[in-house]
């Protein structure tokens, strides 16, 4: 069967999407200009930055390094204009017919509300509530380790949103818990994993380069963390997973697909070339589906667990 058949769409949450790819939150999103650029980069749905209610300046630099292993390490601090410029951002969004998915920030349940209830009003079509950011004091995943905060928050939010929520988590020893509170708490879809906390330290000046001290590494070395994260989590309760961490090419998209995800996010791959990344992986993984003899990829989710 020739690749020009198969069908890359899925289901999240209800939603469907025409293909499997989308941004990760924090790979652009903070602006309409953002948007417009992630529209060109032909993604089956744009994720915004991390909103909080009130606008972030982040850490001071340096906030992200490259390093020998190929991987990122960021300390942004969650930098984000806030909730007033929200509602342009989501509205360039629609107004360019994509699926808008905004990443909602807080450090307590009062902001994680705030910040949900104008991006409803703005007309998102799902939020993705960030428990997992690991190098930001009081938010992501100081939030997010716990199962019972992961519980109330994601269970506050459910309660008033008109749209499909989910729980994005980080990595910590109580990732297969938290993600069952996320799914009791009314969490339609799990995305899986945020950076994973590093540092790196000069040794000349025998200092942390990061003004934070930490941070979170993105990128190639923490993609086979992520996979087992995912296919942990889909053996405990099969739920609809976005899989993001470390996707750089088709073979690893399709190790994502694989474990259980249902869809995914490239996050620091797009820093270079981003619309020839999308492109690749998206021919990459019609061929693949295609080699397996199946028409669909929906049909390929969790296959590894059958194994
Ligand atoms: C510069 C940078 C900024 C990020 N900002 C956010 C953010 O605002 N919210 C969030 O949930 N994740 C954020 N992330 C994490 C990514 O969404 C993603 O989970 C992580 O980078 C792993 O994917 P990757 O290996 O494809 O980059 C950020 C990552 C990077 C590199």
């Amino acid at each position: 069967m020739s690749s020009h058949n198969v069908d890359l769409s899925t289901t999240l949450a209800g939603v469907r999407l025409k293909h499997v790819l989308m941004n990760a939150s924090g790979i652009l999103g903070a602006t309409p200009e953002h948007i417009v650029r992630l529209a060109s980069y032909g993604l089956a749905a744009v994720v915004t930055k991390t909103f909080t209610e009130k606008p972030r300046g982040g850490y001071g630099p340096p906030i992200i390094l490259k390093l020998k292993n190929c991987g990122y390490i960021n300390a942004v601090g969650l930098a984000n204009p806030g909730i007033e410029l929200l509602p342009q951002v989501v509205k360039k969004g629609k107004e360019l017919n994509l699926v808008t998915i905004v990443s909602v920030g807080g450090s307590s349940l009062e902001e994680f509300i705030k910040v949900s209830t104008v991006a409803l009003d703005s007309g998102a079509d799902m939020l993705e509530l960030n428990l997992g950011c690991p190098h930001t004091k009081g938010y992501g995943l100081d939030i997010g380790s716990d199962p019972t905060n992961v519980y109330e928050v994601v269970k506050a939010v459910s309660s008033l949103s008109s749209v499909p929520v989910i729980a994005k988590l980080g990595l910590s020893d109580n990732y297969v818990k938290s993600s069952g509170k996320a799914l009791e708490g009314g969490a339609r879809a799990l995305t899986l994993i945020n950076t994973i906390k590093a540092m790196v330290i000069d040794v000349y000046s025998a200092k942390p380069v990061l003004s934070n001290v930490f941070g979170g590494m993105s990128g190639p070395p923490i993609h086979p963390v992520a996979v087992k994260v995912v296919y942990d989590v889909y053996k405990e309760y099969e739920p609809d997973i976005v899989g993001v961490g470390g996707i750089v090419d088709w073979v690893s998209a399709a190790e994502f697909i694989l474990a259980g995800a249902k869809a995914l996010q490239i996050g620091s791959a797009l820093s270079t070339k981003p619309k020839e990344i999308i492109d690749s992986v998206l021919k990459g993984l019609r061929e693949w589906v295609s080699e397996l003899g199946y028409t669909r990829i929906a049909d390929l989710v969790g296959l590894a667990h059958k194994k």
